[in-house]
């Protein structure tokens, strides 16, 4: 695919996106942004990606944050219409994507790059990776659901440390604050993602997208989650995948999952 700052690879069912400005540690500019929304959409609507890995290029980063270059000279407009469209156009159309996004945080994950990989829904770190959101020593806040995602992750008085403080936190230290899923070597980054995402892409894939769905509205304003998982749930039982689940138990054999 056409892309000049990130790319995009496809190993069977997993579609790899790697983040490519090794010189500017990945910072995420406007440009990469369209482009991260360009292949998010492309890769949830095509049936043959079961699943994404997301991580940076090289060994330092996995993203250092937006790009601070280009916040000079904007105005109030402008602070709202990066934060607006980035949240709605890349960082919540991954999270409520239909397939499973998984980040391999390699390095640096900061502001944007941190928010990235709070908007996946699993997260796997090197042992190198140092988190944080720096973004009050710039004079502003998370904008790309840095604040909402982090207090979801790991409570409202360690985030506000977090945000506040503007520290990072080590690999180990995310690990015990849940904030990453597991830490492993970095040579073994992607061989861990891997071996998540194989498992996810054996189950059903519409009950992955549904569970993702009915997950995502525990934490959604205005929306009971219990009847959205009343209501998934209900729907699993029109697909073919169901009846062919139900029917590899009861025939003591593996399941053939078709998606339908
Ligand atoms: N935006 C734009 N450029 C960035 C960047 C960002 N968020 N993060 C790193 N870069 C650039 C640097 O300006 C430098 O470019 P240059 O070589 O043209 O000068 C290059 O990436 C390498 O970064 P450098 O700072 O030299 O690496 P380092 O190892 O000394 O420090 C960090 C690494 C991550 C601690 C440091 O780059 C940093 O603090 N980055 C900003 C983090 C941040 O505040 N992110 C939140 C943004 S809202």
């Amino acid at each position: 695919m056409e892309f000049e700052n990130i790319l995009v690879e496809t190993k069977g069912r997993i579609q790899y996106i790697t983040i490519n400005r090794e010189n500017k540690l990945n910072a995420l500019n406007q440009f990469t942004l369209a482009e991260l929304h360009d292949a998010f959409t492309r890769a949830f609507k095509n049936e043959a990606v079961g699943g994404v890995i997301i991580t940076g290029a090289g060994t330092k980063a996995f993203v250092a944050g937006a790009d601070i270059t280009e916040f000079q000279g904007k105005d109030v407009d402008g602070g709202r219409r990066i934060a607006y469209e980035g949240q709605s156009k890349v960082f919540d159309a991954i999270a409520n994507g239909n397939k499973p996004v998984i980040a391999a945080v390699n390095g640096f994950a900061l502001g944007g790059g941190l928010e990235l990989a709070m908007a996946c829904h699993i997260r796997v770190a090197s042992d190198n990776a140092k988190m944080g959101l720096p973004e009050v020593t710039l004079g502003l806040i998370p904008g790309y659901g840095g604040t909402q995602r982090l207090t979801q992750l790991i409570g409202r008085g360690k985030a506000l440390e977090m945000i506040m403080t503007a520290d990072m936190l080590t690999a180990a230290e995310a690990l015990q604050l849940g904030l990453v899923n597991h830490v492993v070597f970095q040579a073994d980054l992607i061989a861990k993602a891997e071996e998540i995402m194989d498992k996810i892409l054996s189950r059903a894939p519409l009950a992955i997208a549904a569970a993702i769905r009915a997950v995502n509205d525990a934490q959604t304003d205005g929306v009971n989650g219990f009847d959205t998982e009343i209501e998934e749930f209900a729907r699993c039982f029109g697909t073919a995948d169901f009846k062919e689940g139900v029917a590899a138990f009861l025939e003591k054999r593996k399941p053939e999952f078709k998606g339908k």
